[in-house]
């Protein structure tokens, strides 16, 4: 299939802070909220968010430069843009992976969205006014067996999605970015003063922020770095995409710097109200996918107006949850329509139903299913195994590509003439050039080999 051609019409973001905001609403959202707690809490606490921040600094920033590099120079969807750079070549294949991986982390996504939603609907007809801790889990599991309640949120998160998608990338993505982000983080400010203020909180502190060696475990590594790719929107052609969108003067070492430190920050604050409340309530760390639904409703319960607080909480991390599932579906749709002509319209149809489809599964897999709640031959739940195979593996593989592709293919001295466009200064050229040639695809491609021997996929 050619190329199309970049038309005008495919548009752009309005301002350079709109970008800034649209990209970090990717980012920021379940990534840092949900999964970062969790995730931490599985693998042993500050030792693995030491290794994630090694990660999200030395491999995700030079990626997510790389990416927005490459969007913008092609104007393109992932597809098309490696098609761009390296016609008649299969690198055109790492951008349906991430056509493909995103419509996989899609399908889970909105089944925990649909979760959070469906916990502000609680929260705020005041069903979680008496919670406390010792019965939060099995709250929790009652609300996710009822697959009827799962699926129907799940639907209704994809329309939602489908409908912003459908209107366009600016005008439905960057004004919800410019308000609600700022909100949600004033509201994890006040959470974490609560948290950090409760009894018992020392514990929970030290399990989240003094790193105890002798908790590494072979998937720390592989996990830290799934998630650093998760939370950071990159390894699928998300920040190809915005990317597509920004205006050639706009500085993107900047912006790339900008979006990774906001999203870091919110994730080690999701931290700084997870872990003491979680200790001073006695709760299990390593609960998984729930964590963060068991810990959260009696927080609030023991804030004065915590009802009001927690629905606001439940709502904004619904929006935030919105700005990246709309990322997530803008990939798959604008390579519809650049690549196979497909209307706007049909795009989002036909891609919001195979999405849903995809999820049901998913939403089951609490449930009544046995099936689901335990796959065979992979002893995790089917949602589980979504997140760890395209939320993980997925965008780590498409990341060792890309960097490859950038680094070897479209060169370095390509990539960076387009981020010094218009005279904008890259000091951190030669750091940025090892970054992606060596360090990026040899520390990825070492814990992928590793994984791959070992066998320890979960
Ligand atoms: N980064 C988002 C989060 O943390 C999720 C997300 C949006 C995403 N777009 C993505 C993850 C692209 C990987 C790739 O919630």
């Amino acid at each position: 299939m050619p190329d199309a051609p970049a038309s005008p019409a495919r548009g752009v973001w309005g301002s350079r802070v709109g970008f800034v905001l649209a990209a970090a609403g990717s980012a920021i959202g379940l990534g840092n909220i949900w999964r970062f707690p969790y995730v931490v809490g599985e693998n042993g606490g500050a030792v693995f968010v030491l290794i994630y921040l090694g990660f999200v600094f030395l491999i995700g920033a030079p990626v997510m430069l790389g990416e927005l590099a490459l969007g913008r120079r092609t104007e393109r969807n992932p597809v098309g843009a490696f098609a761009a750079v390296a016609p008649g070549t299969l690198w055109r294949f790492v951008g349906l992976l991430g056509v493909i991986t995103g419509v996989g982390i899609l399908s889970f996504y909105g089944v925990i969205a649909g979760w959070t939603f469906g916990y502000f609907l609680k929260t705020v007809s005041g069903g979680f006014n008496t919670i406390i801790a010792q019965e939060s889990a099995a709250v929790f599991d009652d609300f996710v067996s009822n697959w009827m309640l799962s699926t129907g949120l799940l639907a209704a998160f994809l329309v939602l999605t489908a409908l912003i998608v459908w209107r366009g990338v600016s005008r439905g993505i960057e004004l919800m970015s410019k308000i609600l982000m700022p909100m949600l983080f004033f509201l994890l400010a006040v959470l974490a003063f609560r948290s950090v203020t409760l009894s018992g909180a020392r514990e929970g502190l030290e399990f989240y922020l003094a790193p105890d060696f002798s908790k590494l475990r072979a998937q720390t590594f592989p996990t830290a770095l799934g998630q650093a790719f998760f939370s950071l929107s990159l390894g699928m052609g998300a920040m190809i995409t915005y990317g597509s969108y920004i205006r050639k003067r706009e500085d993107l070492v900047a912006s790339a710097g900008i979006v990774c430190l906001f999203d870091t920050m919110i994730a080690l604050l999701a931290g700084l109200i997870i872990f003491p409340a979680l200790f001073h309530a006695g709760l299990d760390p390593a609960s998984g996918v729930g964590l963060v639904f068991q810990v959260l409703p009696p927080l609030f319960a023991t804030l004065p107006g915590g009802q009001l607080f927690g629905s606001a909480f439940f709502l904004l991390l619904t929006i935030a949850a919105l700005t990246s599932t709309i990322s997530l579906l803008e990939v798959p749709v604008s390579y519809l329509i650049d690549e196979w002509k497909w209307s706007r319209g049909k795009a989002v149809l036909v891609t919001t139903l195979g999405t849903a489809l995809l999820g049901v599964p998913s939403a089951l897999a609490f449930g009544a299913v046995g099936l689901f709640s335990s796959v065979p031959g992979a002893n995790v739940d089917f949602l589980t195994l979504m997140n760890i195979v395209f939320g993980n593996y997925s965008l780590s593989v498409g990341s060792l590509l890309l960097a490859v592709f950038i680094g070897y293919r479209w060169g370095v001295a390509g990539a960076a003439k387009e981020i010094e466009l218009e005279g904008v200064a890259f000091g951190l050229r030669p750091v940025w050039a090892f970054l992606i040639r060596f360090l990026c695809p040899v520390a990825v491609a070492v814990i992928i080999v590793y994984i791959v021997l070992t066998g320890n996929y979960f």
